[in-house]
């Protein structure tokens, strides 16, 4: 049964893939695209084009931006599991609802998770669950702070916070400058986001921007700090010409 108490201001969604997610009523918005599935969106979007690009590494170091209930990491190690491989990750994740993380051993994820649940347990009650392969840590409060102050280089980002129509300041030049400082000279970003102004404002930070388009659902975008051969290359300069009024989204006017 689900326990509205434990989170308060959010709705349960089934999604059309079968998998659970919420309807943030502050935010005025799903947690993931309900048609895409909270599961297959996580895989598609994020998962899928990230391990395609890095899988040869092995070790990865993932910002995923921003917790919430989790399924982007959880997919990660899903993944891995499904192709049997022996990656070592460390994922660090902002989030600044505490009550969300520590409610999500009491909530029901798809039966493709069910071998985490230890490990969801260990997230629930410590934020932090390390063992020989897997290292992930809850970044606990504001990502616009806590990222700035992150010490390892990042080879991969998963950009999944709620849109810019509803939490601009994750979307910001200035936010997409944090991530900058803090890549590698090959790290990719992946998001659901197509929108001119976020892709103008990672392309201003050093990314190259690409289409990603994955089974079943809208393409969506990935960025990287090399030039990548294997994805549908977007010449910004090309699209500033054509778009002269379109602009990144700045702190400025936000804050
Ligand atoms: C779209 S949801 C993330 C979905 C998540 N990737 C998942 O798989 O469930 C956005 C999350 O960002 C969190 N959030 C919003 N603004 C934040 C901020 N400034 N700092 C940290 N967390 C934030 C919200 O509490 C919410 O959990």
């Amino acid at each position: 049964m689900y326990n509205q108490e434990l989170r308060p201001q959010k709705e349960l969604i089934l999604c059309e893939d079968g998998s659970n997610t919420l309807f943030s009523k502050e935010f005025n918005e799903p947690y993931h695209s309900t048609k895409d599935g909270a599961l297959h969106e996580s895989l598609e979007k994020h998962v899928k084009p990230a391990f395609g690009i890095k899988k040869e590494q092995e070790s990865l170091t993932i910002l995923d931006i921003c917790f919430g209930l989790g399924y982007n990491t959880f997919a990660t190690l899903y993944y891995i599991k499904e192709k049997n491989l022996t990656t070592k990750v460390h994922i660090l994740s902002p989030e600044f609802d505490e009550g969300l993380v520590r409610s999500l051993s009491t909530f029901i994820f798809p039966p493709e998770f069910d071998f985490l649940k230890p490990i969801m347990q260990a997230i629930s009650k410590n934020l932090f669950y390390e063992d020989e392969q897997f290292k992930i840590e809850i970044l606990l409060g504001d990502a616009r702070e806590s990222v700035p102050q992150i010490k390892e280089k990042i080879d991969i980002v998963y950009q999944d916070a709620f849109s810019p129509a509803h939490n601009p300041l994750l979307w910001t030049r200035e936010f997409f400058r944090d991530m900058a400082n803090i890549s590698k000279t090959d790290t990719i970003l992946t998001t659901y986001s197509t929108a001119a102004s976020v892709r103008l404002g990672l392309y201003e930070n050093g990314f190259f921007i690409f289409i990603h388009r994955a089974e079943l659902m809208r393409y969506s975008t990935v960025a990287s700090m090399k030039m990548l051969e294997s994805f549908e290359y977007v010449d910004m300069e090309l699209k500033k010409e054509r778009n002269p009024t379109a602009q990144s989204f700045r702190d400025e006017g936000f804050e």
